[in-house]
């Protein structure tokens, strides 16, 4: 038999596979109360909505809707994502927006875009395993930035900067996944200006940012005050539509923008047109404002019931992040248990989470655990609340 991996390019070597979608059988079990996910709940899809203009872009724009279409994308979608970047208070113009397959696709192009072998990136400690793998496929060596409730710590940041000399900052600031957390607007301007002293780009991923369910929290974007032109914003539909069409978007700063398109020319031609002629369209109805209140009323109580059993089960043993938006919420157990240990026993009793080591690049973090409330009844959350505490009794 051939061993292809002798045909292995070098980066292919470095691929690594996620940690976490082996847990994903778990999700989809009935007996398994599960805070495993990292997806939208469908419940939240516009699928009626959806149905109707599916068939009317089909049948009386299929020139456009059936058809390639340009690289940068759509291009009445991309006004109306340089409109939302400017509700975000970020200044931008059409031209400097690329609709990518997701918001998924934007980084693995700036990934190839701007790294190479050896490259060092800073990511958050704990970190988006998706944005890591992008990284790590292009040989890139990742270093950990410390984060506390308040987001990344600038003198870790000063400190890991000075020792590493990275090319980027990878940071998802507004309810990060897997940690929930908001970064505070003080500590966004830290990061800005640590950019600016140690001459990295950062990547500013901000998926989350209209899933917010208090009263108060600024999700404004560093992007908004981005001076120097070194933040690359990425955005995407997935959490608050559909995540099946596969409709996200970055905005870069000039000649990087133009590289990217070249790098997305060779990598599809051009996103699912079908795909984002469904988002124009929805978009351009106005469906969208209603649709962000539907999302956010329907996970603003989910979410009061987990962190309401967590205190209930959890106090005194672990800490928890807020979710204060987002779909996650990140347990800290005080005690040095290595939470992936107690995944099978946690399935024997019929509930399911993923433990939080893998997202930690620096092998630390295994006393903690990622959950999510997307997905359960509030009834089935405090039950399965209930379990997980008898798991680490
Ligand atoms: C922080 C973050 N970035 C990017 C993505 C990818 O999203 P998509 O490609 O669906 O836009 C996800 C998905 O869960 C995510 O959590």
């Amino acid at each position: 038999m051939t061993d292809y991996s002798t045909f292995f390019s070098r980066d292919a070597a470095n691929f690594r596979p996620s940690a976490i979608r082996a847990f994903a059988k778990l999700i989809n079990d009935p007996n398994i109360i599960s805070f495993a996910g990292g997806v939208p709940s469908p419940e939240t899809f516009p699928a009626e909505a959806m149905s109707e203009i599916a068939a009317r872009v089909i049948r009386d724009r299929r020139e456009v809707s059936l058809q390639y279409g340009p690289t940068r994308g759509l291009p009445r979608l991309c006004e109306g994502i340089a409109r939302i970047c400017e509700e975000r208070r970020i200044a931008c113009t059409t031209a400097g927006v690329m609709v990518t397959t997701g918001s998924q696709q934007a980084l693995d192009l700036i990934a190839h875009t701007l790294l190479d072998p050896g490259d060092v990136v800073l990511v958050e400690l704990p970190t988006y395993i998706g944005g890591s793998a992008s990284f790590f496929a292009r040989s890139a060596v990742l270093a950990g930035v410390a984060q506390d409730d308040e987001g990344i710590v600038p003198e870790s940041l000063d400190e890991v900067a000075s020792r590493t000399k990275p090319k980027l900052l990878y940071t998802i600031p507004n309810f990060q996944n897997p940690s929930g957390r908001l970064m505070t607007q003080a500590r966004r301007d830290a990061v800005l200006k640590l950019a600016s002293k140690h001459g990295f780009l950062i990547i500013e991923d901000d998926p989350y940012g209209e899933l917010l369910y208090v009263e108060g929290a600024d999700t404004t974007p560093m992007k908004s005050r981005d001076e120097e032109g070194r933040v690359i914003y990425l955005g995407s539909f997935s959490k608050v539509l559909a995540p099946g069409l596969r409709c996200g978007w970055i905005l870069a700063p000039g000649a990087l923008s133009t590289q990217l398109e070249i790098a997305k020319q060779a990598a599809d031609l051009c996103s699912g047109m079908l795909d984002q002629s469904i988002v124009d369209e929805f978009c351009a109805t106005g469906a969208l404002a209603p649709q962000i209140e539907k999302v956010r009323a329907f996970y603003r109580g989910k979410r009061a019931t987990l962190i309401d059993a967590l205190s209930r089960h959890f106090s005194g043993r672990a800490e928890w992040t807020s979710a204060a938006g987002g779909l996650f919420t990140f347990v800290t157990m005080h005690d040095d248990i290595d939470t992936a240990s107690r995944v099978a026993d946690a399935v024997a009793r019929g509930v399911a989470f993923i433990p939080g080591g893998p997202f930690f690049v620096d092998g630390s973090g295994r006393n903690t655990m990622r959950l999510t409330f997307a997905k359960e009844t509030d009834e089935r959350i405090q039950e399965g609340i209930k379990r997980l505490a008898e798991v680490f009794d």
